[in-house]
């Protein structure tokens, strides 16, 4: 029986190579260097995603958004602004195939991560290099977005791992973290149909300034997240 059980034991054991690499890991983890950037992928709705320096790592708050846009009906195309690793657009397409969907980023280095992922899920969608609408054509009925939200005072206490390694230009958003939805809702008549809809992911104290940014637009809702925060905002053409 202590015979079989060291057997198991030595049959489990990492070997020299594996151990070197467990090492790598564990060291650079110590400085702060986040565990997905490590390992080369992170987790988001049930799928993996390839990331890296340069890209912002999904978090799992986001799939409150992409639960709500999910539930669109009478939808053809869909804008991603902001697009990262391609995670949001990428569900979104798997979900519901008959979406037409452009993914849009004006970081070169994130969109090089959105085309590994787009081909790592065999999915179709058109990503487009752009600094917000810039080099947007056409109308959506839906644009979604997950922008930088972070005012610069609340960057400075984010934990070191995020500042000294995930994209500050993925998070900071101006003085108070408005910045990017002022800017989309300026622009987002023009790109939406009749009928059209935007969906915002949301700091937690956003909502009120959001609703106001939003008063010459139809009809504004806002959604909770498992924790009961505001995390979504719902905005009618
Ligand atoms: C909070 S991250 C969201 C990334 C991804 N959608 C997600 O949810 O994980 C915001 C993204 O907006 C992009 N971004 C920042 N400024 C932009 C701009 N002016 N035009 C287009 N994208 C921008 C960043 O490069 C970053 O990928």
């Amino acid at each position: 029986m202590r015979c079989e059980r060291w057997q198991i034991y030595q049959q489990n054991f990492p070997n020299q190579t594996n151990l070197a690499k467990i090492w790598e890991i564990t060291r650079k983890r110590a400085q702060n260097i986040p565990l997905q950037y490590l390992l080369g992928y992170a987790w988001f709705y049930g799928y993996q995603f390839i990331v890296g320096k340069g890209v912002l790592i999904p978090r799992p708050e986001t799939e409150i958004l992409v639960e709500k846009v999910l539930r669109e009906k009478n939808t053809m195309k869909v804008l991603e602004i902001g697009t990262g690793s391609g995670a949001i657009a990428i569900i979104l397409k798997k979900k519901h195939p008959q979406w037409q969907l452009t993914a849009s980023d004006n970081s070169a280095a994130a969109l090089q991560f959105a085309e590994q992922n787009i081909k790592l899920h065999q999915i179709e969608l058109q990503l487009v290099k752009s600094d917000l609408f810039t080099k947007i054509n056409g109308k959506f009925d839906i644009i979604v977005s997950n922008p930088p939200y972070i005012s610069s005072k609340d960057y400075k206490k984010l934990p070191a791992e995020i500042k000294l390694h995930e994209p500050a230009q993925a998070l900071i958003a101006g003085e108070r973290g408005l910045e990017f939805y002022k800017k989309i809702l300026k622009n987002a008549k023009e790109h939406l149909t009749k009928n059209g809809v935007i969906y915002f992911e949301i700091g937690e104290e956003q909502a009120d300034d959001i609703t106001r940014l939003a008063c010459d637009y139809r009809k504004v809702e806002i959604y909770k997240d498992l924790n009961g925060r505001d995390r979504v905002v719902r905005i009618e053409r």
